[in-house]
Formats: structure tokens, sequence, C-alpha cells
């Protein structure tokens, strides 16, 4: 008997089963139970013989899961469905009392907590990799001299370290969002039944620790109506994308001919079909390439979320192929970031020929000039002339500086001009996170011990 006259419209089963995507979610589902099965002999639900026998054909169940053995029909609605479906084949109609003091709905956002705290770990731990590698290359070229830019246009020479270590950063911070949002995972929904509670008192307590929750939430309508640790973790893979859609971007920028500061090794790159010399950039264009769609995966579930009345909605299925989403396509990424770093050669030559490029000292001329009492805004109309007029008549830089102190008292223009001719423009970077060497050397020592302190822990 059920509530219903006809059977379902295929259609209906077409649009509303989740199991060929939330199959992914078993070996969660499959912990959860057992701790369930134990909350509900605690509470006299179940006796002895049938708590042995209910944890006996779930694990048996997860050994099918593991072997690939487990079938998933096309009938079964979804994954919970899917394991009681096999479960009282098994157990008869001992399986069907699994299910006493929970509904679907406190099931799926504990298996989605779960998830989600499990790959918000492993997203940090690659990032930590990843960072490590940075680290690496930045250690292994100190002192290197490397052009960097605003607008893609040459702005100021930098050291190649400073370079690699501003990802370090942007990568510790993507770190540190991803070990947060582990942390909106930490309180289990588990325990809250349909939306008001139970008609037991389920050991939630005993249940949130065996399953590594802090604790149980607060609130059973809370419980099952919130995504937000979904969000966070997809926030998180969002703004990691990101950043690595701007370091795949540099590597195909400064691996091109015209460019020419680095190459990846060539496990990390394809050949053309037709043109043989072509050595192409694939996996950094799609470091670049893949960062709108993990975008569009938080968008996705924000959607759904939007305006959503509290308790579950079906809308709220759609959590998931977005989540799984993005979490494949950033931890792929993240790996595929740090492999390829590793492999990555600089071409010092050409680094620092274009560093010595001396326009990129047109700044420090005109902070020169103001030690002198010229205001910045007139020194850099000074210095701006100079360029254009260096460019206009083909003539060096620096033999024109003399030019740019004409309005200047003798002695002041060759304070200037002594200043200039001595000068390192990247060491004379002295302020607390630039550039200088010193600086540089201080800013590794402190991203070694970061990395130190952000050591992912072990875990099984
Ligand atoms: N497959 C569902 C999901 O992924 C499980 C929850 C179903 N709950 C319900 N009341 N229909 O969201």
């Amino acid at each position: 008997m059920s509530r219903f006259d006809s059977e379902r419209d295929d259609l209906f089963h077409a649009i509303n089963a989740s199991i060929g995507f939330d199959r992914r979610l078993a070996p969660y589902d499959l912990l959860q139970s057992q701790a369930h099965a134990r909350a509900l002999h605690a509470l006299g639900v179940l006796d002895d013989a049938e708590l042995d026998a209910i944890l006996g054909a779930l694990e048996k169940i997860h050994q099918e899961v593991e072997s690939g053995a487990f079938e998933y029909r096309a009938e079964d609605e979804d994954i919970h469905m899917a394991i009681e479906r096999r479960l009282t084949e098994d157990l008869g109609e001992l399986g069907g009392k699994l299910h006493t003091a929970r509904s679907r709905n406190d099931q799926v956002a504990t298996d989605l907590s779960l998830f989600v705290r499990a790959h918000s770990l492993a997203c940090g731990d690659l990032t930590w990799q990843l960072m490590q590698t940075l680290l690496d290359k930045a250690i292994a070229h100190e002192g290197w001299r490397s052009p960097a830019y605003t607008h893609l246009q040459r702005a100021q020479p930098i050291y190649l370290s400073h370079y690699l270590l501003a990802y370090f950063w942007m990568f510790r911070r993507d770190l540190l969002r991803f070990r947060s949002a582990a942390q909106s995972a930490s309180e289990m929904p588990a325990g809250s039944g349909a939306l008001a509670g139970l008609n037991w008192d389920l050991d939630r307590d005993q249940m949130a620790a065996t399953l590594g929750f802090t604790g149980p939430m607060q609130n059973s309508l809370d419980a099952v109506s919130s995504r937000d640790q979904a969000l966070d973790l997809l926030s998180a893979t969002a703004i990691c994308s990101s950043h690595l859609s701007r370091l795949g971007s540099e590597i195909v920028i400064w691996s091109s001919s015209e460019f020419g500061y680095l190459s990846t090794d060539d496990s990390f790159a394809s050949g053309s079909s037709i043109m043989p010399q072509k050595k192409n950039p694939d996996a950094a264009e799609l470091l670049r390439g893949k960062a709108p769609r993990v975008a569009a995966d938080l968008q996705a579930l924000l959607g759904a979320l939007h305006a959503l009345p509290l308790g579950y909605s079906k809308d709220m299925q759609e959590d998931k192929e977005p989540l799984f989403d993005a979490v494949d396509t950033t931890e792929t990424s993240l790996r595929v970031a740090a492999r390829m770093m590793e492999g990555i050669t600089f071409d010092r030559g050409r680094l620092e020929a274009a560093a010595e490029d001396r326009f990129l000292a047109a700044t420090d001329l005109a902070d020169v000039l103001t030690a002198e009492g010229v205001p910045f805004r007139a020194a850099h109309g000074i210095v701006g002339g100079l360029v254009r007029r260096a460019l206009e008549e083909g003539r060096p830089f620096e033999e024109m500086y003399g030019e740019a102190l004409s309005d200047l008292p003798p002695e002041a223009r060759s304070r200037v001009e002594e200043a200039m001719s001595g000068r390192d423009v990247i060491d004379s970077k002295i302020s607390a996170g630039g550039t200088g060497a010193s600086r540089v050397a201080e800013q590794i020592a402190i991203a070694k011990q970061e990395l130190e302190a952000l050591q992912p822990s072990p875990r099984d």
C-alpha cells in the first residue's frame, strides 16, 4: 500500500532521480548508517542481534561499493533508497528498521557535510603542496631579476622569487579558506528528522563524536534546510580556481616565443597536428579555461538556494553536481599546477635582459627628484617628457638624466646623477613586503615558517 494510485511516469523519474550522481555519497551514507544503527541500539529500537546483522550487512555493502560490485539500479531514486533496498534484500524486514528516527532530509545533509569536510581538507592539502613547490622555486631562483607588469606593459623590475612568492601568498589564503570550509561542515545535521526533530531522544552527541563532527547542529529546521557548508567550499574552489587561472595565463604568456621567459616540461605540453614546430601549453591554458566553470558551479547553488523557503525542497538536490564538479576540477587543477610548476625552467638571460630595460628606472628617477624638493607630480611629468623624447629621438634613457635636471641648481643635479648612476632599482625597494633582496630573503624565511605551521595533519 502507498499513498499513490498510479505508477510514476518515466519522465518524472528522469527529472527526480539523483542516483546517477549521488552514488558518490555512498561511503558517507554507509558510515552514517553504522552510527545511526548504534544510536538505535542504544535506544532499544534494535536488539543486539539486530544491530550485529545490520552492521554486518552494511559492511558487506561497503565492500560491494568499494569493489564496484554494488548494483545501482535505474529504479533506485537516490543513493539512500539504493542502500536501503540492498539492505532489505539481504536482511528482509529488518532492513526497513534502519530508517527509524531519521529522514532522507537529515540523512542527505549529513552525507553532504561529511563530503564537504573531507574534500575541503583534501583541497587544502593540495594547495599546501602547490605552495611548497612555489616556495622551492622561489628559493632556487633567489637573485634572478625579472620584469613585472601593469596592464601587461613593463612596469618595474623585481626579483623572480618575489614574483613566485606573490602566488605563494595567494594560495595561502586559499588554503585558509579551504580549512574554514571544513569548519563550516563541522556540526552534524543527523538526528533532525524531516525538520522538527524526532520522537526519540537519539544520542546525537555520541553519534556526532563517532562521525568526527564537533557536535550536533542546534536547530533541526536549520539542519535540514542549510547548504552553506557546500557554498563555503564552492566559494573557496571558485576563488582558488581564479588564482590558478592567473598562474596558468602567466605560464601561457611567459612561455610564448615573444616573451620566452620560461618553458614547461614536455610532459605538460602538446604538439600540433599540423605545425611540427609547436609546443603548446595546453595544461596552463586549461588552468585558465576551467576557472569560469567553477565560478558557475558556485553560482548554480547560490541560484538554487535563492529565496528557498525553509524546510527541504527538491531544488536542494541540485547541490550535488556543481559541488562534485567544482571539487573534481579544483583538485585536478591544483595537482596539475604543482606538477607543472615543478618542471618549469626559467630563462635567466631573457628575464634579465627584459629587466634591464632602462625605462624601468623611470619611477626611481622621479623618486630621486622628489628628494631634491620637486613635488612628485611635477617629477612624474618631467620624467614622462624625458621618456617620450628618448623614444622619439632613439636615445638611451639613462644618457638623458641630465636633461631632466636643467632647472635644478648644479649641486642638486650632481646628487641626482650620482643617485641614479650607482642605483640598483630592485634593491632600492627597501620597504617591508617589497622586492629588495633583503626583504625577499625575509619573506622567504617567513614563508618557510608559514608553510611549516600550515602542514597538513595526517588523516586516515
Ligand atoms: N535525493 C535527495 C537529495 O539529494 C535526498 C533527499 C530527499 N528528500 C525528500 N524529502 N525527497 O536531496
